[in-house]
């Protein structure tokens, strides 16, 4: 099948799109790289004939409506984003721009798009979001969030993405596009930009530095390999 992935560029998403590829799928990697970015994430693959990428901003609706008129994609995996939480605080703007408003131009992208293909059921619309959106849990380790957990984001990172949760269903409820939302934890592994907490740690220990720790070191994150996050099996399955 042919994916169009946004966000390719990035960390989980060129996973996806070397994992996409490696599994026979045809790819086109939507990307506006920003600096988060970083095409040697997929030079690996970026010579495979079913790879082709394209720059763009998920702000620009004639952009994705031109990029599905050329490609004709039989699915969307949804991971461009402004990701990183301290920098929502900072400035939040494009958090709202790219985070809401992108997802919004998407999604209406890709409505048009199904409607013309006669709004085929194997369409598919992923949308990758964060379990940030749930805030915190409590302190219990038996209590986890599941898909009936009130919506509670804390940084504007969160509600953007929260946003963009609920534009998602209501493309769903409201028109019947298909679509698949997940909510995972934080991602780790290959390719991860230095700026996260990974590899702020392993290059600080590395280079004799301190370590930031957030707020009294008492807090406990979930992590997810980026590898196995990207094999997610129902999102690349074949119609
Ligand atoms: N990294 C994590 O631990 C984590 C955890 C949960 C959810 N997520 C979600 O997964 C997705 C991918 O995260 P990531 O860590 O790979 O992010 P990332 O910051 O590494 O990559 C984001 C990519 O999106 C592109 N992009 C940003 N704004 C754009 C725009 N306006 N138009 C087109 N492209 C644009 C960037 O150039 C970049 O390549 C995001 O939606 C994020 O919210 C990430």
């Amino acid at each position: 099948m042919k994916i169009l992935v946004t966000g390719g560029a990035g960390f989980i998403g060129s996973a996806v799109v070397r994992r996409a590829i490696r599994d026979g799928h045809q790819v086109v990697n939507l990307d506006a790289l920003t600096y988060a970015a970083c095409l040697a994430n997929v030079e690996s693959v970026s010579n495979a004939p079913g790879y082709a990428f394209e720059q763009a901003d998920i702000r620009d609706r004639a952009a994705l409506d031109r990029i599905f008129a050329a490609h004709d994609p039989d699915a969307v995996m949804h991971l461009a984003a402004e990701s990183h939480v301290d920098r929502s605080i900072d400035g939040p703007g494009d958090f709202v721009e790219t985070n809401i408003t992108g997802t919004y131009n998407l999604l209406e992208a890709a409505r048009a798009h199904w409607t013309r293909k006669g709004r085929p059921e194997s369409f598919r619309f992923h949308h990758i979001s964060t379990d940030e959106v749930f805030g915190s849990l409590p302190p219990d380790p038996s209590v986890k969030f599941t898909e009936t957990t009130p919506y509670d984001p804390r940084s504007p990172y969160s509600a953007s993405k929260a946003a963009s949760d609920h534009l998602v269903r209501a493309w769903h409820e409201t028109y019947g596009l298909p679509v698949v939302l997940t909510n995972c934890s934080n991602n780790y592994g290959p390719f991860h930009f230095p700026e996260k907490l990974i590899p702020v740690v392993i290059l600080n220990a590395l280079a004799g530095k301190p370590l930031p720790i957030y707020g009294d070191g008492s807090n406990i994150r979930d992590w997810l390999y980026v590898e196995d996050h990207a094999t997610c099996p129902y999102a690349l399955r074949d119609p």
